[in-house]
């Protein structure tokens, strides 16, 4: 058996304040296989986002680890984490997360010319015409629709060919046919690039397209949901 490219072992988050310690998550456990797709389905409030962010690394666990594509990421410095999230991580969040002041095509180029790559404008070009948006390549973030804005994050996310791909409520705020589009692009890259895809849904249509489901309650993991 190969290593999974993500392994969460037990992981617990508390926040303290001055009312006492919340527990955010309780011993949070799953593996996933490179190239599959796991849902993160579960009520508002339960988790899901917070545990998005530690897989990331943007946040940190009280206890437990994780490991994303061999590395044992809160075992490393920020800088460490940074570079593994910079080689293998891409991200979707519900608020796109653009750069107002840089161009659709300057936003796509970014990760690439950070990773030092000569041929950013061409395959950034690249990407936003395979997201349908080769005719906005100079637009900026604010004369876009929600969808487009979204459909540029996707081309960001997607253009470094990330192993990793997390989504957070990724059509959450598109109406529904635009979010299907968005989706049915993640599906297509996943396939295509191989890349493992974690997307946090609140659509029972998207979370069963996915390899897998995993339902957070709570802070916990459903156990109906663990062992799949
Ligand atoms: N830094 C924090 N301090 C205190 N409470 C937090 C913090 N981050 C998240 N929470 C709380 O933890 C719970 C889970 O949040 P979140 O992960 O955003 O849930 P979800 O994404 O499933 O809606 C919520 O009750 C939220 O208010
Ligand atoms: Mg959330």
């Amino acid at each position: 058996m190969s290593e999974p490219i993500i392994a969460v072992e037990r992981i617990t988050k508390q926040v303290k304040d001055s009312t006492g310690t919340l527990t955010i998550l309780h011993e949070i456990d799953f593996q996933l296989p490179a190239r599959q797709s796991v849902a993160i389905v579960g009520a508002s409030g339960s988790g899901k986002s917070t545990l998005l962010s530690i897989i990331a690394g943007l946040d940190t666990p009280t206890t437990g680890r994780v490991r994303l594509a061999g590395a044992d990421l809160f075992d490393m410095d920020e800088d460490q984490r940074a570079a593994v999230r910079a080689e293998k991580v891409g991200f979707v969040f519900q608020s796109f997360q653009l750069l107002g002041n840089l161009t659709a095509l300057e936003n796509v180029m970014l990760p690439l010319e950070l990773q030092g790559r000569t041929d950013a404008r061409v395959l950034a070009t690249d990407m936003l015409k395979r997201v349908g948006l080769g005719e906005r390549l100079r637009h900026y973030p604010k004369v876009l629709s929600g969808g487009e804005q979204q459909r540029v994050a996707l081309a960001r996310a997607f253009v470094v060919q990330p192993a990793v791909l997390l989504a957070d409520e990724p059509t959450g705020s598109l109406d529904f046919a635009t979010g299907e589009r968005v989706m049915e692009l993640m599906f297509e890259l996943n396939r295509e690039t191989g890349t493992t895809l974690v997307l946090v849904t609140h659509d029972r249509g998207i979370a069963a397209r996915c390899d897998r489901q995993l339902r957070i309650e709570a802070g916990r993991v459903d156990l109906a949901t663990a062992a799949l």
